[in-house]
């Protein structure tokens, strides 16, 4: 097993603070005060005490977890980076725009979007993310698009300019406790080295947690991590700043 040759960063996802809150509060953010519990921004604030590189959040379309306010005052309230993840619509497109987060990831929102693997079908619609890709440009936001580590997918990326990816590595983390583990860690692998080859920075994400973590940071030219369930998980029991901190601890 080769080991990692810099220190890869952490961002830490925190949607699913935010679904704890909606489970609860979804009817009644506006009339509860203070009681309107737990406020993502709060827990990202801990997440960067205890050392995250980054703080990532996904605003949907139907606005499940994450809310507009919730993105707004994490823009202004978190010290590290904002990385807004974010479907391609022209709505959220016009948000982010407005806003300027440090980076966004572009992900499938719709059907239409998702490959077999669910990263975002860039070369099945290039076009349309070469131009997010572009406006985000000149807005001076990094994008990052969230894609399977698919030499297609890869090249496309290339092609349409995007500085960042991110390798989904959810048919890996799936394949964990079954015999494909090694075949899909291979792909990610292989994937990582292309990309870099074409230029472009790696991230990863998607079902990383405190097991497959010492495979995962074996992938080469890792930049950051994106991880969010096994985190938040985890604090559950042990509290938010451990969590990060153990986590962290692997891609020292
Ligand atoms: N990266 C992206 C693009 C994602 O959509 C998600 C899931 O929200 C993650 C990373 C984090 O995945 P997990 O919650 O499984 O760590």
């Amino acid at each position: 097993m080769t080991t990692p040759s810099s220190t890869i960063l952490l961002g830490v996802n925190v949607d699913h603070c935010a679904t704890v809150r909606q489970a609860r509060f979804r009817e009644h953010m506006l009339d509860h005060g203070d009681e309107v519990e737990p406020d993502p921004v709060a827990f990202a604030l801990l997440c960067e005490e205890a050392g995250a590189d980054g703080i990532t959040m996904h605003l949907r379309e139907d606005r499940r977890h994450v809310q507009d306010s919730d993105i707004r005052r994490a823009h202004e309230q978190i010290k590290t980076r904002l990385n807004f993840e974010m479907g391609c619509s022209d709505e959220i497109v016009a948000l982010a725009l407005d806003l300027k987060p440090h980076s966004a990831c572009l992900v499938p929102e719709s059907r239409e979007e998702v490959t077999t693997e669910g990263g975002l079908d860039v070369a099945g619609q290039k076009a349309r993310i070469a131009d997010v890709v572009a406006a985000m440009t000149e807005h001076g936001i990094i994008t990052s698009l969230f894609i399977d580590p698919d030499p297609t997918q890869i090249e496309a990326a290339a092609e349409i300019k995007s500085p960042w990816i991110e390798l989904h590595t959810g048919a890996y983390a799936n394949a964990y406790y079954h015999e494909g583990r090694a075949k899909e860690l291979q792909v990610l692998k292989q994937g990582a080295e292309f990309a870099h080859q074409l230029g472009l920075v790696v991230n990863a994400g998607h079902g990383i947690n405190y097991t497959n973590i010492k495979e995962v940071i074996t992938i080469p030219h890792l930049h950051e991590l994106n991880i969010g369930h096994t985190i938040v998980s985890r604090a559950l029991f042990v509290g938010i700043k451990q969590a990060v901190q153990e986590m962290k601890a692997f891609l020292a």
